[in-house]
């Protein structure tokens, strides 16, 4: 599922999942948000679309990456279910910069 948000013709918003049918995942594979539009509650809207769409599926969980300095990121995603997994060391290719893998668990 990819979805843009679209505001007077321009996109100003964008999300992509992937199924990961091997682990019942719904993966959030890239999102991100003009900066003009940014604390508006777009995001939130874009992940609780793509919930419903796992939910939709019977998936068990929504997954995702963030860069571990991406503190205002992580804060929106723990504050809609998202817990840390694991650390993925230097995985963003264009700093290393590791990658936190987090998870909202469906079936609760
Ligand atoms: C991270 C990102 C996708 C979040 O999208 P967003 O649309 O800004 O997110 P929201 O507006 O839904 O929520 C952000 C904050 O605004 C708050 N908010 C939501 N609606 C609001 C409103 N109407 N008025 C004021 N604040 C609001 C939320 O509570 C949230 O607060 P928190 O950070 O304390 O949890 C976006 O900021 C972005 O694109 N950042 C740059 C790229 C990036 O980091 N991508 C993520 C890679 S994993």
């Amino acid at each position: 599922l990819y979805l843009v948000v679209e505001d007077d013709q321009q996109i100003v918003g964008f999300m992509g999942t992937a199924i990961d049918w091997y682990h019942y995942d719904l993966h959030i594979t890239n999102i991100g948000i003009t900066p003009s539009y940014q604390n508006k509650g777009i995001g939130t809207y874009l992940i609780s679309t793509a919930k419903n769409y796992a939910r939709h599926l019977k998936l068990r969980s929504l997954s995702l990456e963030v860069r571990v300095h991406n503190v205002s990121a992580r804060r929106l995603y723990e504050s809609l279910g998202f817990r840390n997994q694991h650390i993925k060391s230097r995985y963003y290719l264009d700093n290393h910069e590791d990658a936190v893998d987090m998870q909202a668990n469906l079936l609760r």
